[in-house]
């Protein structure tokens, strides 16, 4: 693990400690909940992610309101971490209050289609400039059925991602690279899972060249700028060469776009003006009710359309696409409510310009204290360079990461009113959010700035 330049060890420790106890004493109430949740849920927690990703004991939470949540000890807390960008449009929305409350109201699942999913199709048909949609209840359900889709397509095997990637918790999805050969990343997936991957590094358009050559890899699988470690943007010029290599090899390219869909609508494939055949979309589109999504252009949304009359057996000649809940009312109803009247051109350039003094922002409070730190820049999202580099591969990004450092800053702030984003993603602003709320963030890290190199 890196440890960021002009920071005395010693001192981090210290007061690493002195706000983890101060963290604890502020919160009876998480604290007792926690140990009777320990009894019924591994860890105490629905979902590992809710402890696991943010170096000190969960916060259980009482509610949200706009920008903020509050738990349960009566904090209120300055959410820049937006449940990892999938509550970027913030929370209790009147709009998306009224349009959940009425369709659950109505029925919110009957495995038949509403006249919402309609409307919100034809939306992202709009943003995205891709014509036919199919949904699911996640992103990884999304990258895992456009995955399908394309070896269906092409008639290959092989999935080519760069490494620091995350598409998702699907078997193939969590591949990495460990001394030069693949690996599963987590335990429970077996060794097989990385016999159909190609793992490579971003912006290597040679060594892109190479994995595709031999002609059998059905798809690219890729972010427009990877936002699971830290942010690596890519280099100009290689979001054009990524589209002409695949063509060429007769490799579809699909652009994840589940967390940068924040930086506009359309996502950063409007703003940079990509031309993906599928798109895979989720969080923030579903205002906080479970949605996937994936775009595609005719000939993919072809692969899609019965084939042949099903004369029953056991072979189904459909694609494996598909789940009981998926594209269901309650997810439609809320994302029409949060793309028609939430997602507005204008909310996304207030959350953008909001971002970029969040970025200003660490760059100045850095600055002041003789910190090197450089911030990141990606619409309404920020983060941290501790180095003061802006990474090129996601081995730079490991190499600047410092997980003390950033685990005392998460604490600093919660302790001060700030829920600030998980480590490798970067603080993000809700479309709910204010220029105040930025002078709050700011605020706060100046303090800490001050208290670290004092
Ligand atoms: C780029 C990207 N794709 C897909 C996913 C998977 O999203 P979900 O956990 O909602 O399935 C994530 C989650 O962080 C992501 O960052």
């Amino acid at each position: 693990m890196a440890h960021a330049p002009g920071i005395d060890r010693r001192r981090l420790g210290e007061l690493t400690e002195r706000e983890l106890t101060r963290f604890a004493a502020e919160r009876p109430r998480s604290t007792e909940l926690l140990e009777r949740a320990r009894a019924s849920m591994p860890q105490g927690v629905p979902n590992g992610w809710m402890t696991e990703l943010f170096g000190h004991d969960p916060l259980w939470i009482d509610r949200g309101e706009g920008p903020y949540l509050f738990d349960v000890d009566g904090h209120r807390l300055l959410d820049t971490n937006i449940a990892d960008t999938s509550m970027f449009c913030g929370y209790s929305l009147e709009p998306v209050v009224k349009a959940v409350s009425e369709r659950i109201a109505l029925g919110p699942q009957f495995l038949m289609p509403t006249e919402d999913a309609i409307v919100v199709a034809e939306e992202l048909a709009r943003r995205w400039a891709l014509p036919k949609w199919r949904f699911t209840l996640s992103a990884t359900t999304a990258n895992t059925e456009a995955i399908r889709v394309a070896r269906h397509l092409t008639g290959r095997p092989k999935l080519l991602m760069f490494e620091g990637k995350y598409h998702g918790h699907a078997d193939e999805m969590l591949v990495t690279r460990e001394d030069g050969a693949l690996k599963p990343e987590m335990l429970g997936l077996l060794p097989r899972v990385v016999d159909d991957v190609r793992l490579i590094p971003f912006n290597d358009l040679e060594t892109l060249e190479r994995a595709l050559a031999p002609g059998d890899v059905a798809c690219v699988v890729t972010e427009p700028a990877l936002t699971n470690v830290g942010v690596v943007l890519p280099d100009d010029g290689f979001h054009a060469e990524l589209r002409r290599l695949t063509r060429e090899a007769g490799t579809l390219l699909v652009i994840d776009e589940t967390h940068t869909l924040i930086c506009g609508p359309g996502g950063l494939t409007r703003v940079w003006g990509l031309e993906p055949d599928v798109i895979s979309l989720g969080k923030s589109i579903g205002a906080g009710v479970p949605i996937g999504a994936y775009g595609m252009t005719e000939e993919v949304a072809a692969a899609l359309e019965p084939v042949a009359d099903y004369g029953g057996g056991d072979f189904v000649p459909e694609v494996a696409t598909g789940g009981t809940l998926f594209g269901n009312p309650l997810q439609m109803a809320s994302a029409r409510a949060a793309l028609t009247e939430v997602l507005t051109d204008e909310a996304y350039e207030r959350a953008s310009r909001l971002g970029a003094r969040v970025a200003d922002g660490i760059e100045a409070a850095a600055a002041s204290g003789g910190l090197p730190w450089k911030a990141h820049r990606l619409g309404p999202r920020a983060g941290y360079g501790f180095d003061g580099r802006l990474p090129r591969t996601s081995t730079d990004a490991h190499a600047a990461h410092d997980a003390e450092l950033y685990r005392f800053l998460r604490l600093w702030m919660v302790n001060r009113g700030v829920w600030e984003a998980m480590e490798w993603a970067g603080p993000a602003i809700s479309v709910a959010a204010t220029d105040t709320d930025v002078d709050h963030y700011v605020e706060t890290l100046g303090s800490l700035v001050e208290e670290l190199v004092a």
